[in-house]
């Protein structure tokens, strides 16, 4: 095993469980285009190397779902809908410039 720092300034975990209805989970929302749309918005910026986006299984809070959490910097998004990706982004700016 290797100890190593995470490369990363912030990783950005969007839960896309599907409990299939069987009970609510964030794939009910728009978790898929939310995930989708972040991702590339950091593309976009370039900030690929710096800003890991990724899909995430459930995170214990299916009935708030759509989740999307922030790490290390302990930031969590619930009831998320496409409209809240502006916020969500500008979050992700602040974070960004608060590093360089
Ligand atoms: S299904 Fe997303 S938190 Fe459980």
């Amino acid at each position: 095993m290797q100890d190593q720092q995470t490369p990363f300034i912030c990783h950005i975990f969007v839960c896309l469980n599907d409990r299939q209805g069987e009970r609510k989970s964030c794939a009910d929302g728009e978790a898929v285009d939310i995930h989708k749309k972040i991702k590339g918005m950091v593309a976009a910026r370039g900030w690929k190397g710096s800003i890991r986006v990724s899909k995430s299984g459930c995170l214990d809070r299916c009935a708030q779902g759509p989740n999307v959490m922030i790490y290390p910097q302990q930031i969590w998004f619930s009831q998320v809908t496409e409209k809240d990706i502006d916020r969500i982004f500008k979050t992700i700016e602040k974070i960004v410039s608060s590093k360089e």
